[in-house]
């Protein structure tokens, strides 16, 4: 396995070799025909060039001679070609010997390619007065003759260009490594936190922000699941000490108790009996809830999924639970917008245990002469249930975590019972049944739960497809008990007046 540097940087750098060597292909193809197009015209001129010089020689001497045209030889030596000049019957007038310039060549010049198998002679007659005076023969190695000149111009082309490649893959290769540097380091220090959180170290983040997107979004994701374990291995050893004290607590006063009746220091009256059972039935509760929480945790909780009246429903608990709030004087009231229905598809036992748990810490947390508001409000889609109270409320910063496990405001956790479970529960209930629910919440002036359900369409399919009874609960009788109206909503309180 590489790392990510090393692949970037060989990616770039083959990436950038690859193009350099195509780049240099092509210029040097091009250059190459480009060249040898100017030396094809160089050769015709040279060509014509020496034609006219032969005929200027025949015009001024109106013949041939041996001299014609002799000037001529020492450039063809020095440039590697030969001339003959015939007359007009073909016949030699003077020639070049190109075996000279073969021997010549391969003395300069050991490695040369002349030879006579290359040779190529070509013939242009002279003309005068429209009639062929002679002919002269130009005879040549290659296709083309090159000069020193023209070769070392070249050369030079050729190692600029690739001077100037090799400075481009050197500089692509520094780009290539800054670049990689700046991928690799961040995924590189992200990798460590997400190692060091994998050993245990559960307060690893890492704290140097990245110029990536992804990169950012890696680090931040990292760090949040960071803070989501250290969080949940908090809790976790809360977990432990939490449940030791609850469990201890009932059990210590039962114990004691019950040693001084035994011994018989407190006679068995019927009234400390009855304290007694409540602790019992407090540990028995405490005892529920964990239970509830496992089958949650192992994910073996079932809903039986129903459509359900859910303002049938909220109007049952808001009877059950007028004795409690009477007992601490607290005003509870349930609104709801009367011509509406309010059909969900949800599990009736969760539904009970959501708004109950909901109700029971809205009494806890509330004190005397207080207001308990349960509003059923909707929309097209879905349906809002609202648990409002007028209570201590919940401090910002613990508003994330109320409905983590064994999670208690501090304050609460001293004055009030409780062991913290409860939201734990209310949250996996109401996810169990498709809904969602949150809180908001004013330090002393209270707290408000919503949780919202989608409402049930007709003709939705209904898992099981049992349709639940709405009217197994009886409307109203309570003489204090009055039913007010505003606008379309009916309000149900206590000491409601008629309007
Ligand atoms: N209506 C509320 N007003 C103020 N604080 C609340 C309210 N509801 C919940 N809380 C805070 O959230 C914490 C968690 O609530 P939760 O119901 O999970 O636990 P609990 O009521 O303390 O114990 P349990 O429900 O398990 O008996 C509470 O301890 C309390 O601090
Ligand atoms: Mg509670």
């Amino acid at each position: 396995m590489r790392s990510i540097k090393y692949k970037i940087t060989i990616a770039i750098s083959l990436s950038a070799l690859l193009s350099l060597l195509i780049a240099y292909v092509v210029i040097n193809l091009t250059l190459n025909a480009r060249f040898n197009d100017y030396l094809q015209v160089n050769q015709i001129k040279r060509d014509e060039r020496i034609i006219d010089t032969f005929r200027d020689n025949y015009l001024r001497d109106e013949r041939w001679t041996i001299t014609s045209g002799k000037s001529l030889e020492r450039e063809a030596e020095s440039s590697a070609f030969t001339i003959s000049l015939l007359n007009w019957d073909k016949s030699v007038i003077w020639a070049m010997d190109p075996l000279k310039l073969v021997e010549k060549e391969k003395e300069i010049n050991p490695d040369s390619s002349f030879s006579m198998e290359q040779y190529v002679p070509n013939e242009y007659p002279i003309k005068y007065e429209n009639r062929i005076v002679g002919y002269v023969v130009i005879g040549q190695f290659s296709p083309l003759v090159i000069s020193q000149e023209d070769e070392n111009f070249l050369n030079s082309i050729t190692m600029s260009i690739l001077i100037s490649a090799f400075l481009a893959v050197f500089l692509i290769i520094l780009i290539a490594l800054f670049v990689a540097r700046q991928l690799s380091d961040p995924i590189e220090k992200i990798s460590h936190t997400a190692y060091s959180l994998s050993m245990g170290d559960l307060s690893a983040r890492e704290t140097s922000e990245a110029d990536v997107v992804e990169i950012e979004t890696l680090r931040n994701s990292i760090n949040s699941l960071g803070e989501k374990l250290d969080r949940q291995d908090m809790l976790r050893k809360r977990l432990i000490t939490d449940v030791s004290h609850e469990l201890r607590n009932p059990l210590n006063v039962l114990q004691t108790n019950l040693e001084a009746i035994i011994d018989g220091i407190l006679p068995a009256t019927p009234e400390r009996l009855q304290s007694l059972n409540s602790e019992v039935v407090r540990f028995g509760k405490l005892l529920d809830n964990l239970n509830i929480l496992k089958q949650f945790e192992s994910e073996s909780m079932v809903a039986k999924i129903v459509v359900l009246d859910i303002k049938q429903v909220l109007q049952d608990i808001y009877h059950n639970f007028q004795g409690l709030t009477k007992e601490k004087s607290i005003r509870l009231k349930y609104v709801f917008q009367k011509n509406s229905d309010f059909l969900i598809l949800a599990d009736k036992h969760s539904i009970y245990q959501v708004v109950t748990n909901l109700l029971h810490n809205a009494i806890k947390f509330t004190p005397r002469n207080g207001t308990i508001t349960i509003r059923l409000t909707r929309d097209d889609r879905y349906c809002y249930i609202r648990i409002k109270d007028t209570g201590i409320g919940i401090p910002q910063e613990d508003l994330p975590n109320v409905f983590e496990r064994f999670y208690r405001v501090d304050k609460s956790r001293e004055v009030i019972e409780g062991s913290g479970i409860g939201l734990t529960i209310v949250k996996n209930f109401v996810k169990l049944n498709g809904g969602t629910i949150n809180v908001t919440s004013t330090v002393g002036k209270g707290s408000t739960f919503t949780i919202k359900f989608n409402l049930y369409e007709i003709g939705e399919h209904v898992p099981g497809d049992e349709m639940e009874s709405t009217s197994n609960f009886p409307l109203p009788s309570d003489e204090n008990e009055t039913f007010s109206r505003s606008g379309s909503e009916t309000i149900m309180g206590p000491n409601e007046s008629k309007t």
